[in-house]
């Protein structure tokens, strides 16, 4: 028996000044994008915006649906809509950020596995990190590479082994 250790090591800012212009600007197209959600059952609205290798930015909200599981995460929206328009161009990182009834949400907003699980799948085929940026009003957080989000996951290796 041997107990085992997974660490996570990830960037936290208090002040959006401090990250690179980069970073801070995908994060602006993040919270634009929630604006268009369609999110009238949680009144939560989620933007995403995903920054591909030759500097394209895709966006994308969180649309749901009177039958609720049928709704879509703004990550899997944005990232559907990216693998299916630029089938060429590898996403490089993405920025999430939230509101609910009473503004942006203070805390990071971090994705949910089902969404974490799509862009496993997106950084394993392309070998390539997808940064994750996730933005709070009163912290941001930036993880190197959605991997980082998914230990002990299941991808394709599983299938084959
Ligand atoms: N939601 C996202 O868009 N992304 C996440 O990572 C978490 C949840 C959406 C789904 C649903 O429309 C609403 O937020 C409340 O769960």
């Amino acid at each position: 028996m041997k107990e085992k250790e997974i660490k996570l090591v990830y960037t936290e800012y208090n002040d959006l000044a401090e990250m690179s212009e980069e970073d801070r600007q995908l994060v602006g197209k993040a919270i634009e994008a929630g604006r268009k959600a369609y999110a009238p059952y949680s009144r939560f609205q989620v933007g995403a915006a995903m920054l591909l290798e030759d500097g394209t930015v895709v966006s994308g909200a969180n649309v749901e649906n009177a039958a609720y599981p049928s709704g879509s995460c703004a990550e899997k929206t944005t990232l559907a809509y990216a693998v299916s328009n630029y089938p060429g161009l590898k996403p490089v990182a993405i920025a999430i950020a939230a509101r609910n009834e009473n503004g942006l949400t203070g805390e990071p907003v971090p994705p949910c596995g089902n969404c974490r699980q799509m862009l496993l799948e997106e950084e394993h085929r392309n070998n390539t990190p997808i940064k994750v940026i996730l933005y709070g009003a009163s912290r941001t957080i930036v993880v190197p590479d959605s991997e980082k989000l998914m230990p002990l996951q299941f991808n394709r290796d599983q299938l084959i082994s």
